[in-house]
């Protein structure tokens, strides 16, 4: 079912501030960001010269998932995403195990990619992130 790890999210509250540690200080190359609107959240992956990227999330606006964790826990690992062949299948698989999910559905992320969020209620406090590419 996984295929990998695709990616870690880190919160950050300054994006720009972030893709500079990231980029500049220790070395990662800026992939691409993009505005999330309707998640409220500003994204930067960077690449880490392998399969895995690093997400750098910052939130726009109070209400925003990230602006909650960043309140509550501060800057740091928010999600780990891992690679799934069919999202759907592994969506109804975990289902019918009883594992807590925040989406039922997959939702739009960054360029035509289909994620969906696992509880961290379910995976021992790691919010989990399926991607179908
Ligand atoms: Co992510």
């Amino acid at each position: 079912m996984f295929m990998g790890v695709d990616h870690v999210g880190v919160a950050v509250k300054n994006l720009d501030e972030a893709v500079g540690v990231y980029r500049d200080i220790l070395g990662f190359n800026l992939v691409g960001v993009h505005v999330l609107t309707e998640r409220k959240v500003k994204v930067a992956f960077l690449s880490s010269g392998g399969e895995t990227q690093i997400e750098l999330l910052e939130p726009l606006g109070i209400d925003s998932p990230i602006a909650k964790f960043l309140e509550n826990r501060g800057e740091g690992i928010h999600h780990v995403a891992v690679k799934v062949d069919d999202i759907e299948k592994a969506l109804e698989e975990l289902k019918k195990k009883g594992v807590m999910l925040v989406d039922e559905k997959p939702r739009k992320g960054v360029e035509g990619k289909k994620i969906a969020f696992v509880h961290p209620k379910s995976t021992k406090g790691v919010l989990l992130e399926l991607v179908m590419e």
